[in-house]
């Protein structure tokens, strides 16, 4: 991938929710939406508006709307439309996914997660574990936020079935490596699992080329609406059995995982999310914000402690710190009053935050490529003097 520039200002001349004087570095609980996206999903109510299945206009409309953000959907990820999974948000795709892959375990089969996870790839597996007397183990750290592969790697043997794996911590912005976790676990003959919810606005993902067998992420978190995605191996799809209601059909195989009617306007948003990604290009988007977290970490003051990588290599630009002589929540609010939109507390992250020891969490800084050089620069004057 060679870089290209970005332009900030016609990326933000796209997003209306931009021209406020808040300064949005909350990105990793939910990006903005660029105006495309609102305009699709409005336009969807205004012209199209119908369930499927029918022979009349705006149902036919639909039809053609779902197939599409299967495409596009499947595009984004590196997979068939096929193996599309489309559902309210990543976590209750997870725990329904979970479930169906329950159905082909038994007690005694072993899940390894890791101390990286959000909770939504995590308590899935928990409560399957307490259903079916699974036992589930946990990847330890390293003292620097990656995940301990020799660790993980001794906890696997021929009764581990899944070894779930976030893609980028949503609290430290460590990125994992994903096609060793995924050889590990093949080499055992278990599923790679991935939470992508976290690398998704930072990183282009291809499951194709990392060759894992299932993957989540949520439209919200990559500038699109509040929706949960999910890929799995067609194979997967074929042979696990959902909980359906039996006239809901049985093709395209995701449409199996998917209960009720979908939130066709949302799907509508997210066609012009995913158009949105391509036209600006992770080939622009991953150096500059490369650039923008250099500019946080090298300016970052004395008073702050940065939980995590030191440096961007291996990190996405989302930076976990602490201040001396603030909780985390009282920093949050302080930087709301002066004009910050910034994140306090564990975000689900359950494990992160008790190997670093902080009980009151962390106060979670997220750039993405919406954010300028100057936001990061008066949010350094701000933190110096909090
Ligand atoms: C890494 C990660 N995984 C999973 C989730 C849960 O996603 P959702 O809100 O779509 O259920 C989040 C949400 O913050 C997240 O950051």
């Amino acid at each position: 991938m060679s870089a290209v520039a970005l332009d900030v200002s016609a990326v933000r001349a796209r997003f209306s929710a931009l021209s406020r004087p808040l300064v949005f570095f909350d990105g990793p609980g939910g990006t903005q939406v660029p105006d495309e996206v609102v305009e699709a999903i409005a336009g969807y109510l205004r012209k199209s508006n119908a369930n499927l299945g029918g022979p009349f206009e705006t149902s036919r409309r639909s039809d053609l709307l779902v197939g599409e953000a299967r495409r596009a959907a499947g595009a984004f990820l590196g997979c068939g439309a096929e193996e599309v999974v489309f559902g309210a948000n990543m976590t209750t795709l997870n725990f329904a996914l979970s479930r169906a892959i329950g159905r082909e375990l038994s007690a005694g089969d072993e899940i390894v997660v890791t101390k990286l996870d959000h909770d939504g790839n995590v308590a899935p597996w928990l409560e399957l574990a307490q259903d079916l007397g699974l036992r589930v183990q946990f990847a330890e750290l390293r003292d620097d936020t990656t995940i301990d592969l020799d660790h993980l790697e001794s906890l696997l043997s021929e009764r581990t079935r899944v070894v779930a794996f976030p893609w980028a911590s949503n609290a430290v912005g460590t990125l994992v490596d994903v096609a060793r976790i995924r050889e590990l676990a093949h080499k055992v003959g278990a599923l790679a699992w991935v939470d992508a919810v976290h690398s998704a606005p930072h990183a282009p993902i291809d499951v194709a080329a990392a060759g894992v067998d299932v993957l989540l992420c949520s439209p919200y978190k990559f500038y699109g609406p509040h929706l949960g995605l999910a890929f799995a191996r067609a194979e997967l799809l074929e042979r696990w059995r959902p909980y359906k209601v039996r006239p809901a059909p049985e093709r395209p195989l995701g449409a199996r995982f998917e209960t009720g009617t979908l939130p066709h306007e949302l799907l509508a948003g997210l066609v012009a999310a995913v158009a949105y990604v391509r036209s600006v290009g992770f080939e622009a988007i991953v150096p500059y914000e490369r650039e923008l977290g250099e500019r946080f970490l090298a300016g970052l003051p004395d008073s702050c402690t940065l939980h995590g990588l030191p440096s961007m290599d291996g990190r996405v630009p989302t930076f976990c710190v602490t201040i001396r002589g603030l909780t985390p929540a009282m920093a949050a609010e302080r930087l709301a009053e002066r004009g910050f939109a910034v994140w306090h507390g564990n975000y689900y992250a359950v494990e992160v935050f008790e190997h670093l020891g902080l009980r009151d969490g962390g106060l979670r800084v997220g750039i993405v490529h919406y954010n300028t050089a100057d936001e990061v620069d008066r949010l350094l004057e701000a933190l110096q003097v909090l």
